[in-house]
């Protein structure tokens, strides 16, 4: 199992639940985030503090999804979240050593 953690422009979620739902998967976790890739931006200085301007609204997606599945849904979100352009975001894999579903405690692959 992997976990694939995407960060995408928020307008392009509906885009991407859909693809993910087409290739079969079901469970995911959605969490509104800011951030900023290596434009970096700038800070502003207010009254002696320095604050951040340059956070951008993202979406971030987690899923864990069994190996088979891994590079469909890569290549469904990377489709379906480009645009070509600067801030379309980032997809970060990492291994997963478990899942248990807490209703039955069904573990690995059958907890997905
Ligand atoms: N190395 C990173 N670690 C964690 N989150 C990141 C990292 N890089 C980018 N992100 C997240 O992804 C979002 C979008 O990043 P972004 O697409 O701007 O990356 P980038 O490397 O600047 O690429 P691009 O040049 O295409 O803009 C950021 O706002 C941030 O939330
Ligand atoms: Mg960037």
């Amino acid at each position: 199992m992997k976990k694939i953690e995407a960060i995408i422009q928020p307008f392009k979620l509906e885009p991407v639940k859909e693809a993910l739902k087409n290739i079969g998967i079901d469970g995911m976790t959605i969490t509104e985030v800011r951030g900023h890739g290596r434009q970096k931006g700038h800070k502003e200085v207010y009254r002696g503090q320095e604050y951040n301007v340059d956070l951008l609204p993202k979406m971030k997606l987690e899923l864990v999804v069994p190996e088979r599945l891994v590079e469909a849904a890569v290549d469904a979100i990377l489709k379906a979240a480009r645009t070509g352009k600067i801030g379309d975001g980032k997809i970060f894999l990492t291994k997963i050593d478990d899942a248990i579903r807490i209703r039955n405690e069904e573990r690995g692959e059958s907890a997905l």
